[in-house]
C-alpha cells in the first residue's frame, strides 16, 4: 500500500457506533478487556470452561521451553465430543447444524444435530475399519459439502490429524502435501459443482498418489463421496472405498477416546517465503478454546436464534475456525453453500441470506468489492434484514468496500467486523467487538480480550500512535501454532527469531496505529502475497515457472490490483534454446502456473524480460519489479549490478501493455 493510500486511510474520520440493542445484549462487554489484563491466564481458564473436558487441566499454560508452548496441561478433551455430542445430550439434537445449499439450485439438506453425530460416529467407525488410527494423518480434498465436515470430525474423534487441502489446488500440490505429512489416507469426491457443471476431482486424487509413491510415499486408502456420480477413469479395488458403502454401511455407535489437550488436530498447509508450503500444526484443547471463543465473542452467537454463515472453504483455515470448530462447538447452526457466488446468477449468495434468514455473515473484501461493481440493485432485490453483524477477513478491508458493505448489505445498521489473524494464529486475535467496539472503516481496532498486540520498530520497541511497523504478538495464545509439522526449527526461525530478545511472535504483517491507537494492517512484509484472501509465496510460484522447459529464471511479485487485492505478475527469462518463446508463449506460461499450484495462483501478467534486476550479491530486487508492474515510476537503482536493466524491463513492459 502507498504511503498516499495511507495517509488517506489514517484521516478516515467516519464512526459507526454499536446498536443499542446489541450492545445491551452483547456476550462480551468491555469489563472483559480489564479482566483479561488482571488475569490473563485465569481469563483463557474461564474460555477453556466454555468446552467439555473429560479430565479437567491442571495448569492453563507451560511455556517453560517456549516458543514450544503447551496449553491446558493434563486436560483431556475429544473435538468432535465438544463440536457433536454434547449438543445432542444437552437437549439440542433437533437443532439443525448444517443447512446445506449445493450448487445446483433446490439440492438443499439440513442436517441436525443428532443426524450429525450418527454420521460422524459412522465415519469414525469407517475410518477405523479402513485401517486408520490414532496419531495416523488423513488428507482431506472435498468440495464443499457436509461430508467434509463430517469427515473433519471423524477425524478429531479418532485422533487421526487431518489435513484439509483446498479442492481448487493441482495434483501437484497435494502431492506435495501427502508426502510432507505422510497421509495414510484420502477422503474425497468424485466431483463437486462448480459454476454449473460437475467439476472432478478423484482423477487428481490418482495423480498425486502415483506422484506420492513416485517419491516413496504410499497412501493406503481412499474413500470417495459420490457426489456428481460422473464417470471415473480408473478405480483400485485394493485402495478406492466408495464413502456410501464403507461409511453407509457403518454402526452409528461410536464411543469417543479423549486425548491429552495437546494432542494434534490437524495439520493446515499454507505459503511460507520459501517455495516448500508450511504444515501449520494445531492442537485440541488450545486450538477449540480460542476457535469457540472468538467466534461467539466477535460475532456476539446466540445459538437458539442466530443463522450464521461464514463462505469460505474448509481448504483454509477460516474454514476451519469458522465453519468446523469454532460455530459448532458453540452449537451454531450455519449455512454451508458448496458453490461460486454468481452460480446460477449473480444474486445467488443473497437469495440464500433471504431464504434462511442469515443473521451473522462473514466473507472476503475481495468478494465485498466484486459485488460493488456489480452494482447494488442486486442485493436491492433481496430481503436482507434478517442481517445483525457483518464479518471480513483475508485481506485489509478498504473503507469504501467496508462502508458500501456495512451500507448496502447491512442497511446501515449492521457492525463490521474487521477481524485480524492467521493460518498460524488459529483464531481471531485483532477485531472490535461488535457491541463494544465502534467501527472505523479499514481498521481491525485492537486485540481482542486475552490477546496482546504491539507495533514495534526493527527493534522491537513499540511506535508511538500515529505511525507505523511490524505487527507482533506479545503473548502466547491457547490457539497458537504448535510448530511447523516436522520442523521445529523452522517454526523458531520463521516466527520467534526475529525478536527473540523480547519474545514476541512476529505475523510478517506491517501495521500502523492511528492517533487514537487503533490498529491498521497494512499487508506482508515478506516474500507473500494476498490475492484474494488467498497467500501465495512468490517462491513458490517462481519455482513452478522454471519448471517449464523454456524458462531460465523468473521472478514474481504483488502488484497492487483493484479487485483481488494483489495480483501476481511474473518476470522471466527465457532459455536460449527457446528463442523468443513463440507467439503463445505468456499464454503457456500463465497456464503452466495453474496446472502447477492452481488457479488462484494463475498470474495476471507475466513479462518476458532479458535480465532481472539483481542486486550485485545477485539478489532479484522485487521492489523494483513493484514498481514495473504498479506502473509506476521506477525507484532507487543504484544498488543494482547493473543499473540499465531497469530500463530495458521498463521499456519492455511499456511495449508490452
Ligand atoms: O496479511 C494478513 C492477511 O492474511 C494473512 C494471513 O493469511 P492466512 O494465513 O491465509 O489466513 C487468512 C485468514 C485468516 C495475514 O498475515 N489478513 C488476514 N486478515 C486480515 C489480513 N490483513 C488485513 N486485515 C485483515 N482483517
Amino acid at each position: 500500500m502507498s504511503e498516499q493510500t495511507l495517509s488517506n486511510l489514517l484521516k478516515e474520520d467516519r464512526r459507526f457506533e454499536p446498536p443499542a440493542d446489541l450492545a445491551e445484549h452483547a456476550n462480551l462487554t468491555a469489563e472483559a478487556y480489564e479482566r483479561a489484563d488482571a488475569d490473563y491466564e485465569a481469563f483463557w481458564a474461564e474460555q477453556a470452561g466454555r468446552l467439555s473436558w473429560e479430565t479437567p487441566f491442571e495448569r492453563v499454560l507451560d511455556w517453560d521451553d517456549a516458543p514450544f508452548a503447551k496449553w491446558f496441561v493434563g486436560g483431556r478433551i475429544n473435538a468432535a465430543y465438544n463440536c457433536v455430542d454434547r449438543h445432542v445430550e444437552a437437549g439440542h439434537g433437533d437443532r439443525v447444524a448444517l443447512h446445506f445449499v449445493g450448487e445446483p439450485v433446490d439440492d438443499t439438506r439440513d442436517l441436525t444435530y443428532a443426524q450429525l453425530k450418527d454420521e460422524v460416529s459412522q465415519a469414525a467407525n469407517a475410518l477405523t475399519a479402513l485401517g486408520v488410527e490414532t496419531g495416523d494423518r488423513v488428507a482431506i480434498y472435498m468440495p464443499m459439502i457436509p461430508e467434509a465436515v463430517i469427515a473433519m470430525l471423524a477425524c478429531a474423534r479418532i485422533g487421526a490429524p487431518h489435513t484439509v487441502v483446498f479442492g481448487g489446488f493441482s495434483s501437484d500440490a497435494l502431492a506435495t502435501r501427502l508426502a510432507d505429512c505422510k497421509a495414510k489416507a484420502i477422503v474425497t469426491a468424485d466431483g463437486g459443482y462448480r459454476r454449473g457443471a460437475p467439476s472432478a476431482l478423484k482423477p487428481a486424487v490418482d495423480e498425486a498418489r502415483a506422484k506420492a509413491a513416485s517419491n516413496g510415499h504410499d497412501v493406503s486408502k481412499v474413500l470417495v463421496v459420490q457426489r456428481t456420480g460422473q464417470d471415473l477413469e480408473t478405480w483400485d479395488d485394493d485402495v478406492d472405498v466408495w464413502w456410501h458403502d464403507a461409511v453407509g454401511s457403518a454402526s452409528t455407535e461410536h464411543a469417543c477416546e479423549f486425548f491429552d489437550a495437546e494432542h494434534p488436530l490437524f495439520v493446515m498447509y499454507t505459503s511460507g517465503t520459501t517455495g516448500k508450503p508450511k504444515g501449520i500444526l494445531h492442537t485440541t484443547g488450545g486450538y477449540l478454546t480460542g476457535s469457540a471463543y472468538t467466534h461467539w465473542a466477535v460475532f456476539d452467537l446466540k445459538p437458539e436464534t442466530d443463522v450464521y454463515w461464514c463462505t469460505a472453504d474448509i481448504g483454509w483455515i477460516t474454514g476451519h475456525s469458522y465453519i468446523t470448530y469454532g460455530p459448532m462447538a458453540n452449537g451454531a447452526t450455519q449455512v454451508l453453500y458448496e458453490g461460486t457466488p454468481d452460480s446460477p446468477e449473480r444474486g445467488r449468495w443473497w437469495d440464500i441470506i433471504e431464504k434462511y434468514g442469515v443473521t451473522l455473515f462473514y466473507t472476503a473484501p475481495t468478494a465485498i468489492r466484486s459485488f460493488m461493481k456489480q452494482g447494488r440493485e442486486i442485493p436491492d432485490g433481496r430481503d436482507l434484514s434478517s442481517l445483525r453483524l457483518l464479518g471480513s477477513v483475508g485481506e485489509p478491508i478498504n473503507p469504501e468496500a467496508y462502508v458500501w458493505y456495512r451500507h448496502v448489505i447491512g442497511a446501515d445498521k449492521t457492525p463490521v467486523v474487521d477481524t485480524w489473524w492467521q493460518t498460524e494464529t488459529g483464531s481471531i486475535m485483532i477485531s472490535p467487538l461488535p457491541g463494544v467496539t465502534h467501527g472505523k472503516p479499514g481498521s481491525a481496532m485492537i486485540p481482542i480480550p486475552g490477546i496482546s498486540a504491539e507495533v514495534v520498530d526493527d527493534e522491537g520497541n513499540p511506535v508511538p500512535d500515529g505511525s507505523g511497523g511490524l505487527l507482533v504478538l506479545t503473548k502466547p495464545w491457547p490457539s497458537m501454532l504448535r510448530t511447523i509439522y516436522g520442523d521445529d526449527e523452522r517454526y523458531v526461525d520463521t516466527y520467534w527469531s526475529r525478536f527473540r530478545k523480547q519474545g514476541y511472535y512476529f505475523a510478517g504483517d506491517g501495521a500502523k496505529k492511528d492517533t487514537d491507537g487503533d490498529l491498521w494492517v497494512l499487508g506482508r512484509v515478506d516474500d507473500v502475497m494476498n490475492v484474494s484472501g488467498h497467500r501465495l509465496s512468490t517462491t513458490e510460484i517462481e519455482s513452478a515457472l522454471v519448471s517449464h522447459p523454456k524458462v531460465a529464471e523468473a521472478a514474481v511479485v504483488g502488484a497492487q490490483d483493484e479487485d483481488t487485492g494483489q495480483a501476481v505478475c511474473a518476470f522471466v527469462i527465457l532459455t536460449d534454446e527457446a528463442g523468443d518463446g513463440g507467439k503463445d508463449i505468456v499464454e503457456d506460461l500463465r497456464n503452466h502456473v495453474r496446472k502447477e499450484i492452481g488457479p488462484i495462483a494463475k498470474p495476471r501478467q507475466v513479462m518476458v524480460v532479458a535480465e532481472l534486476p539483481k542486486t550485485r550479491s545477485g539478489k532479484i530486487m522485487r521492489r523494483l519489479l513493484k514498481d514495473v508492474a504498479e506502473n509506476r515510476e521506477v525507484g532507487d537503482v543504484t544498488t543494482l549490478a547493473d543499473s540499465s536493466v531497469m530500463d530495458l524491463i521498463s521499456k519492455g513492459s511499456k511495449a508490452s501493455s
